[in-house]
């Protein structure tokens, strides 16, 4: 396997609903180990475009091919076959109410392998040592704060090993450290389990974070890919929007924080 070895190649993907027109012309390629953040407006198609890849929604034409197969050409096994090396983070972390942390991490496990119980209590263990959180193995979900829950929602998707991870806004509804938190954490796992990673999100800080390579979603296709510091530059009005935001937007999460506080230094080097 070379370093450039594409891992998510969109080609020509196609979604309509009914007469909306979602998804027109995707086209995309990831390399492995790269991050590609998705922005765009509300209702675009981003969340989408995750199922698409994981064979949620079937696209009506184009391609989806993910680590060299077509998903939407896959048999149902074949399809659960391939789930298992695609981890998709939901926003609300979807944890189990009922069952504690530790059950939480261990049920992927238990379904899906067949690893020891010692095994399994080891991974459970290194997992939650990853995201910061041994003490909180005997918990329940109700008892974790937002951030809490996500970083169990992390753990319990990376515990699986994909090697391609979905986010979907993965720092919604969480203030700006512990934003900054959960934003370090995805680019941690990035490079000790050295996943392919799609980001949606429409947070600027967990973009300038995470990113290797940014595309904006708009009319149901992606800009051209760019880097943070490339497409705040871009000569597309639009693309730049997104950039401005940050500085502009009073009412943004970003600004509950001392606006000093969003030093470009910090983020941007
Ligand atoms: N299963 C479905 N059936 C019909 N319409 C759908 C379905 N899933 C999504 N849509 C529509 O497709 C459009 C895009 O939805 P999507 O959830 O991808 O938006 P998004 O870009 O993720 O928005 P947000 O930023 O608000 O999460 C929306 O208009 C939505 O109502
Ligand atoms: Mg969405």
């Amino acid at each position: 396997m070379s370093e450039t070895e594409t891992v998510i190649d969109l080609e020509h993907l196609k979604k309509s609903f009914g007469k909306s027109e979602i998804l027109t012309d995707i086209n995309l390629k990831i390399n492995r180990g790269e991050t590609v953040v998705t922005l765009g407006k509300s209702g675009t198609g981003k969340s989408v475009t995750l199922k698409c890849i994981v064979g949620l929604i079937k696209p009506d034409s184009g391609k989806v091919k993910v680590l060299g197969k077509n998903i939407p050409d896959l048999s149902y096994e074949e399809l659960q076959y391939m789930r298992k090396k695609i981890g998709f983070v939901f926003q609300s972390g979807a944890l189990y109410d009922s069952m504690s942390v530790r059950q939480n991490l261990e049920f992927p496990l238990m379904r899906n392998t067949d690893l020891s119980a010692g095994d399994i209590n080891k991974k459970v263990e290194e997992v939650l040592n990853d995201v910061g959180l041994s003490k909180a193995i005997d918990k329940m979900p109700a008892e974790l704060s937002g951030g809490m829950r996500k970083r169990i929602g992390v753990a319990r998707t990376i515990i699986m090993n994909p090697e391609v991870m979905l986010w979907d806004e993965p720092t919604t509804g969480l203030d700006p450290e512990t934003t900054r938190d959960i934003s370090h954490l995805i680019v941690r796992m990035q490079r000790k389990y050295k996943v392919t990673s799609i980001v949606v999100t429409h947070d600027m800080i967990c973009a300038k974070i995470v990113s290797d390579k940014i595309v904006v979603l708009k009319d149901g296709a992606y800009s051209e890919p760019g880097t943070y510091d490339e497409l705040e530059n871009s000569k597309d009005e639009f693309v730049r929007s997104f950039f401005e935001e940050v500085e502009n937007d009073e009412n943004a999460e970003l600004t509950n924080y001392q606006p000093s506080s969003i030093d470009k230094k910090k983020y941007r080097n």
